[in-house]
């Protein structure tokens, strides 16, 4: 059993991994400043604490109170569109709080360090799938704050004897019983495009449909979230041999913006209207991840990213939250 502090516990990914920790007997503590996360989705096994990354005193009082075997960190802001809008927030908090977060556990002595890493950092890819040792020329600052960060840590582990796992998330989605994604305001595709299913939104634009794809849309590699957090728990082996590691996480098969939309119309049952939009700033056309080194090495698989199982967990979260909502809610979600 290992006791880990964990950053961003209260988002979409440090949740689930949070939750899946716990169930094999970890002890969690989690660090969140509830900025973008909600205190409800930290699972009731976890101590929270709201504590920014960058507040160095209060993260030294939840240091000090317990010897931690490992830090998790997920606490980032993460999303491709707003970062290209304004990316002075991208830089302040995945990078600088970042480094704050690293000299601060630097002190206590903590060497052992995963972190969520994103396949923003590849950019345009000139290969797909693409694999880790691939050149990484992100087209968005949101990818630049994480590979900034990745270089930063990679520092550490030839410096100070740091071990080292980063994870390159590819598009990250799916949902359980009673959680899933949740984001305000929502910019990923498939909660919007179930939003646009439930009658929460009236339609959903496509950004580009003019790349040079299959069928003009932007392709992605989505996988499970439940793939995602059990990716972390094979690499706990890991832990602990100091060095830099980086593995992709995705399924390597790619899926496009249409085709999402077919076959969320498929799982829910309802006819989503689709508007085309102009290319979203930011936008690599294909992204499609080499899972070998994972699989290789852990024997890792997508066991939960069939696209069905994604849309069918997605879309009973999506009625879930609309049954939750009071009409007030309803009508003040209704963003377009
Ligand atoms: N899209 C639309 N309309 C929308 C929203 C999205 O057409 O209203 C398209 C995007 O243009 C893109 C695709 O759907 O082609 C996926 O977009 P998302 O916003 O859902 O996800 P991103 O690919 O931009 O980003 C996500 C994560 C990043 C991660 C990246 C890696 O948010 O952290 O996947 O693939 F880096």
């Amino acid at each position: 059993m290992a006791r880990i502090l964990l950053t961003g516990g209260a988002g979409y990914v440090g949740s689930v991994c949070c939750t899946q920790l716990l169930a094999r007997e970890h002890s969690v503590e989690v660090v969140d400043d509830l900025s973008t996360g909600f205190a409800d989705a930290v699972p009731p096994g976890a101590v929270l604490h709201q504590v920014r990354i960058d507040d160095q005193e209060a993260l030294s009082r939840v240091l000090a109170a317990k010897r931690f075997d490992a830090v998790f960190h997920f606490a980032a802001k993460a999303s491709v569109s707003k970062s290209v809008l304004n990316p002075g927030p991208f830089f302040d908090v995945n990078i600088a709080g970042g480094i704050l977060l690293l000299e601060t556990l630097r002190r206590h002595g903590i060497r052992n360090f995963v972190f969520s890493s994103s396949a923003a950092v590849y950019g345009t890819p000139r290969v797909v799938p693409v694999p880790e040792d691939h050149p990484t020329e992100p087209v968005n600052p949101y990818g630049e704050s994480k590979l900034i960060f990745e270089q930063i840590l990679r520092t550490y582990a030839a410096a100070y004897g740091w071990s080292v796992i980063t994870f390159r998330y590819f598009n990250a989605c799916g949902a359980g019983d009673g959680w899933g994604e949740r984001h305000i305001p929502e910019t990923h595709v498939i909660p919007l495009l179930l939003q646009a299913a439930s009658g929460r939104r009236g339609f959903f634009e496509v950004f580009g449909t003019d790349y040079s794809t299959p069928d003009g849309t932007c392709l992605r590699d989505y996988v499970h979230v439940l793939d995602i957090a059990a990716a972390h728990l094979l690499a706990m082996r890991k832990i602990g041999q100091p060095g830099f590691r980086a593995y992709n996480i995705g399924t390597g098969n790619s899926r496009s913006v249409k085709e999402i939309h077919k076959a969320a119309e498929s799982i829910s049952g309802k006819k989503i209207a689709i508007r085309s939009a102009p290319r979203r700033a930011g936008d690599p056309p294909v992204l499609c991840a080499s899972p070998q080194k994972l699989l290789h090495e852990f024997g890792w698989t997508p066991e939960h990213s069939s696209l069905e199982n994604i849309l069918v967990g997605a879309w009973n979260w999506e009625q879930h939250q609309c049954n939750e909502m009071s009409a007030e809610d309803m009508r003040s979600s209704a963003i377009s």
